[in-house]
């Protein structure tokens, strides 16, 4: 089945995992229905990385950011360098920026502060957000209603009621391949409530591989599996997912 429209809002094409075969990887995209990919970066090496991916491929966009999970990378200057970065034509959000406890619930108030003065910095310049939340749902909802960025929360894992108060909010929402993974009750149930205008397709390529390829390196390749599934939930089909994620992607990130 060959499908177009595939926008994948969320891959870290910098990862190691694709340094053998990410020539050949990218370039079979276009050719396979990919039109548009936000590689986002998780802190200023990354980030450059991905910065120098969005200006050899079109389709490829950037985003700049400093993720919870690196707070030992952080130099004084980390916030001239992000504004150095989100400068280059083609960064089109601030992010991967948020809050994780899972891993890092020891350094919850350095990740607080980075991402705030992130957000802040997003807002300044008029750049919409990738935030990434992991078990830390109270403090991630209350600094977006008090900062109000645009933006989207990647990778949601939340409750319905949740992605209600992100979509109150003007946010959108990003299902990925947790979607499709057995068990999988809430996401399914959320991907059901998302207002068509509000859902965003991602990968998180390398990562959350979506069934029936778990175990193996996730590419964007795999989105219309995801969409398989969101589609079912939704009672439509797969093409209608990847079109509408499609243009709401354009429209937030002003592509
Ligand atoms: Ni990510």
């Amino acid at each position: 089945m060959m499908y177009k429209n595939i926008f994948d809002t969320h891959a870290h094409y910098d990862d190691e995992r694709f340094s053998e075969d990410l020539e050949e990887l990218l370039s079979s995209f276009p050719q396979n229905g990919v039109t548009g990919v936000i590689s986002c970066g998780v802190n200023a090496e990354s980030s450059e990385k991905n910065i120098a991916l969005s200006e050899k491929y079109p389709f490829i966009y950037a985003a700049a950011g400093y993720h919870g999970l690196n707070t030992e990378d952080l130099t004084e200057d980390y916030l001239d360098i992000l504004t150095g970065l989100i400068k280059s034509k083609k960064t089109v959000a601030v992010g991967e920026i948020g809050l994780d406890y899972h891993y890092e619930k020891e350094t919850r108030d350095i990740q607080l502060k980075i991402f705030k003065r992130q957000i802040e910095l997003a807002n300044e310049y008029g750049l919409p957000v990738i935030v990434h939340d992991r078990e830390a749902h109270m403090d991630t909802l209350e600094i977006l209603k008090e900062l109000k960025p645009r933006g989207v929360v990647h990778c949601f894992t939340g409750s319905v009621e949740m992605a209600r108060e992100i979509v109150k909010l003007g946010m959108y929402i990003g299902l990925g391949g947790a979607v499709t993974f057995k068990n999988a009750v809430k996401p399914v149930e959320v991907a059901k409530f998302v207002p068509g205008d509000r859902l965003l397709l991602e990968t998180d390529a390398p990562y959350m591989t979506p069934v029936p390829f778990r175990g193996k390196r996730c590419t964007s390749l795999h989105i219309p599996y995801t969409a398989q599934k969101i589609a079912e939930a939704r009672s439509t089909d797969v093409q209608n997912i990847l079109d509408i994620s499609c243009k709401n992607a354009k429209e937030l990130f002003n592509i």
